[in-house]
């Protein structure tokens, strides 16, 4: 299960991300959700705290899954990778490979009925494409017979505030999606 993974895991030093981190976020949320979101990497709160999605950004994805009639502990929510990448800068291909694995032991024991990937690079590990964001976002897709629906970053949705109707359209099909399968949420407001 999740806690055996996160054991596995360990004090990391697989990869070159050990020496400038403060603490591993590994993710959060309930061990048996639905509904997981996967990210890109902690930044400098998540560093701070150990938690996935606390800072500007994870405010919006927290308004966002609110915004869906779920809460926060009703999801998981955690990314690609578990360290801080020194300055935010983007994760690179050697991380990604150490890191990877354990995300898909957490999904593995999650076992979701719905994956959000949120930006290009959780999109692009999860579905092993190299296509755009833009073109794999709003459309479902598949990882492990588990439907993925990618959508844009919030993080970019803080700088490109007018791609939020994109986001909240392919929000609403994951919505659709867990009410015909009968997953309890809250009936919608309007997007944040
Ligand atoms: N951005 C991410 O992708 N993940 C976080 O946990 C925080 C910001």
């Amino acid at each position: 299960g999740l806690k055996l993974t996160r054991e596995e895991l360990g004090d990391c030093q697989r990869c070159k991300l050990k020496d400038k981190r403060t603490n591993i976020v590994f993710g959060m949320g309930k061990p048996d959700a639905a509904l997981v979101f996967v990210g890109e990497a902690p930044g400098g709160d998540e560093d701070r705290t150990g938690e996935p999605f606390v800072g500007a950004a994870g405010q919006l994805l927290t308004k966002m899954i609110e915004a869906m009639g779920l809460s926060r502990e009703d999801v998981y929510i955690c990314n690609i990778l578990k360290c801080r990448p020194p300055g935010n800068r983007n994760p690179e291909p050697d991380e990604i490979v150490e890191c990877e694995p354990f995300l898909k032991k957490q999904l593995a024991a999650i076992r979701p009925r719905m994956i959000v990937t949120l930006g290009k690079f959780a999109a692009q590990c999860l579905l092993r494409s190299d296509a755009p964001i833009s073109r794999l976002r709003g459309a479902w897709k598949e990882y492990q017979g588990i439907p993925l629906m990618p959508t844009f970053h919030p993080a970019f949705l803080l700088r490109t505030p007018s791609a939020k109707r994109e986001v909240w359209a392919d929000l609403q099909e994951v919505m659709r999606e867990l009410d015909r399968l009968g997953i309890q949420r809250t009936s919608p407001s309007r997007p944040a």
